[in-house]
């Protein structure tokens, strides 16, 4: 499979830097708890709450879904959950890519059950082309159309995880 640069390392740092300043403003006076959705969001994580100039907490989750992208939500499963209390506090979940959405979708109802002061969505990138469920991303960096993207701790099939910049792979 051949691979095309979409986002060098420089820019993703960039866009990280923006986002954090954003976030920092945002919450000023607040201690978010950030929520990261393993194993894709490890990277760009790590480096977003490294840019913020406000105290956070921070925590994982993680999600599989079983079968195709094709089926319900309800076929999303909690493989690892929380362990800090979010009631009560602001939530920031972070994710490293928004495709058809129902991952998210899932992680936003388990979450809201325990009643966190508010919930907003962080991602690095937000794709368009599958989505079918609406979604609200509050921090975008970057938005596709479509394609399959690998690289800054997206995968495919495990594969491309650790390369530093992003890129199309076809
Ligand atoms: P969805 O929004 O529930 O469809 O799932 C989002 C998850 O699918 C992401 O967290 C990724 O793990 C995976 N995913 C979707 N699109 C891509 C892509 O272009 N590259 C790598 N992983 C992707
Ligand atoms: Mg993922």
């Amino acid at each position: 499979m051949k691979k095309t640069l979409l986002f060098s390392k420089e820019t993703i740092r960039e866009k990280v830097k923006e986002l954090a300043s954003q976030i920092s403003s945002d919450y000023e006076g607040e201690e978010p708890i950030f929520i990261g959705i393993l194993n894709g969001a490890v990277f760009f994580l790590s480096d977003l709450v490294r840019e913020l100039s406000i105290p956070v907490k921070m925590d994982f989750i993680r999600a599989s879904s079983y079968g195709s992208k094709m089926v319900s939500s309800a076929e999303v499963q909690l493989t690892k959950d929380i362990e800090i209390p979010v009631h009560g506090k602001p939530v920031i979940l972070v994710e490293d890519i928004v495709d058809t959405g129902l991952t998210l979708s899932y992680i936003m109802k388990n979450l809201e059950h325990r009643h966190p002061e508010s919930i907003k969505i962080c991602s690095l990138i937000n794709k368009f082309e599958r989505r079918e469920v609406s979604i609200q991303v509050d921090y975008c960096g970057f938005q596709i159309e479509e394609g399959f993207i690998v690289g800054y701790g997206l995968d495919y099939d495990e594969d491309y995880r650790h390369l530093p910049d992003i890129y199309v792979l076809k």
